[in-house]
């Protein structure tokens, strides 16, 4: 039984599934390419959302410094996802490179760990898309009826964030029929979202006031987390979802034309680019209103803006928000339907999530189960809760891929590996211990709600999964 939960998938098999199923992706995309969709799935909520929040309740004005903290614990991580996109090249992420190195139970593990990344981060792109919209409609004069986009736990309490759960009913049943990102579409959310990155710091510099940024770290309240270093470590940890996303570029390292040269330059390309644009944006926000201002404000950017004099600006940056959320939240569910697809064909979870329509070709069953899922989380909690949930899952996904390479380098040494991670074990214990203070800043609520969830997991894993995994079935690789 112990030696079974240990049992690991050879790359070789790993790598001849993939290339028997019926999805054979074609090699088309570039170095280009590859950083446009990692910062097409990259910048959203996290930084037009989270931004003032942690600014607000954790870190004031010092939030830029979170997001060199969070920078650096992904561009480690992002360096060992390079070696592994690359070492092996299928879509499936996180959970096929634990399943090749670790295990079948690591891999249930990460695989289910995932849905917080995937589906509980759709979730919180919806809250935000809602508040952006609801701002929109505003400046409109529509006025939504406020407890028609409040959950119960906001500020001002309502009943359901009904916008965010349509955005998500959309979206999903955009995937079913078979309506995924195509790259010219991902080009031009890329360019607009940029575009609107890059105006918001250009023309929201001179309305900055020094006096915003003093005191530049606030004393702490007497609370960890709430200003002070510790609230530096806890904002690094809720903006740590704005840097989200760069994994997905490994998802298509299938796609990519030469890999081994690609696959970095995409993972670690987009990240730079974001933490230029990151710093310089939450240098911008907290310069402009004082950080307090921003405290439960899903959208402080539309706060911000409402400075600028031109109402045209205001509308144009509001609206090519909300159209950039949306390749997000597709990127993101398009990720979590991919994940359970892969645990499913392992035999790990029912078949349902593994049914194909007949007409649209999709797994619609798992899409719809999650389109149930995540409208629950969207209409029904508050964006912090959501996004520190997020954080902390895709946290801990993190740290298990940097010890996967450490692992993996002892387990498969001779192993083909065209980019090597630089300085192993170095970066990778540096990763796991930028990714674990992380973790460890955020609050003790999030921590029981990710053990509960994992519980969850494991039983699952125990009473389904250890039955009917198909690798359990045929011999056991070895390695
Ligand atoms: N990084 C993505 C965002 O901020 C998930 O929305």
């Amino acid at each position: 039984m112990s030696s079974n939960l240990f049992g690991t998938k050879s790359l070789a098999r790993i790598i001849a599934e993939s290339e028997g199923g019926e999805h054979h992706l074609k090699k088309t995309l570039g170095p280009v390419n590859l950083v446009a969709l990692g910062i097409g799935a990259i910048i959203g909520a996290g930084l037009f959302s989270l931004t003032g929040i942690a600014a607000a309740d954790n870190a004031g004005p010092a939030v830029v410094l979170s997001f060199v903290v969070a920078a650096i614990g992904c561009a480690f991580a992002g360096m060992c996802y390079s070696e592994f996109s690359t070492m092996i090249p299928i879509a499936g992420s996180a959970y096929t490179y634990a399943y090749a190195t670790m295990g079948e139970l690591l891999a249930w593990i990460i695989g289910w760990d995932l849905v917080l990344e995937y589906a509980v981060g759709a979730a919180t792109v919806s809250v935000s898309w809602s508040s952006y919209v609801v701002k929109l409609l505003h400046s409109f004069s529509i006025e939504l009826p406020p407890s028609l986009v409040h959950c119960p736990w906001d500020p001002i309490p309502g009943i359901i964030n009904l916008p965010a759960v349509l955005v998500v009913c959309a979206i999903s049943l955009l995937l079913i029929i078979g309506i995924s990102e195509s790259a010219k579409v991902n080009a031009v959310i890329v360019v607009v979202k940029v575009a609107i990155v890059i105006i918001v710091i250009a023309v929201g510099y001179s309305y900055i006031k020094p006096e915003n940024y003093v005191p530049f770290i606030p004393p702490n309240t007497g609370k960890f987390g709430e200003f002070g270093i510790s609230g530096i470590f806890r904002a690094a940890a809720v903006i740590f979802f704005a840097y989200i996303g760069f994994d997905a570029v490994s998802t298509a390292a299938q796609e990519a034309k030469k890999p081994q040269r690609d696959m970095p330059i995409g993972i670690i390309g987009s990240l730079v680019v974001c933490t230029v644009l990151y710093i310089l944006f939450a240098r911008v926000l907290t310069g402009m209103v004082n950080y307090k201002v921003f405290h439960g404000d899903a959208s402080p950017v539309a706060t911000v803006i409402a400075l600028f004099p031109s109402v045209a600006l205001q509308t144009t940056i509001v609206v090519g928000i909300i159209a950039g959320y949306t390749s997000v939240i597709l990127v993101m569910l398009l990720g979590q339907s991919r994940v359970f697809f892969s645990m499913s064909k392992d035999g790990l979870l029912p078949a349902v999530f593994s049914d194909i329509h007949p007409k649209f070709q999709t797994p619609w069953r798992c899409n719809m189960i999650f389109m149930v899922f995540v409208s629950l989380f969207s209409g029904f909690l508050p964006i912090s809760k959501l996004g520190h949930m997020t954080s902390i899952g895709t946290l801990l996904a993190f740290v298990i891929v940097c010890i996967g390479i450490i692992w993996m380098r002892k387990t498969n040494p001779n192993a083909p590996r065209p980019y090597r991670t630089p300085l192993v074990p170095f970066v990778p214990i540096g990763g796991v211990l930028v990714c674990l203070a992380m973790m460890f800043s955020l609050d003790s609520d999030t921590w029981i709600r990710l053990v509960v969830w994992l519980a969850l997991g494991l039983c699952i894993y125990f009473t389904y999964g250890v039955k009917n995994s198909h690798l359990r079935k045929a011999p056991i690789d070895k390695r």
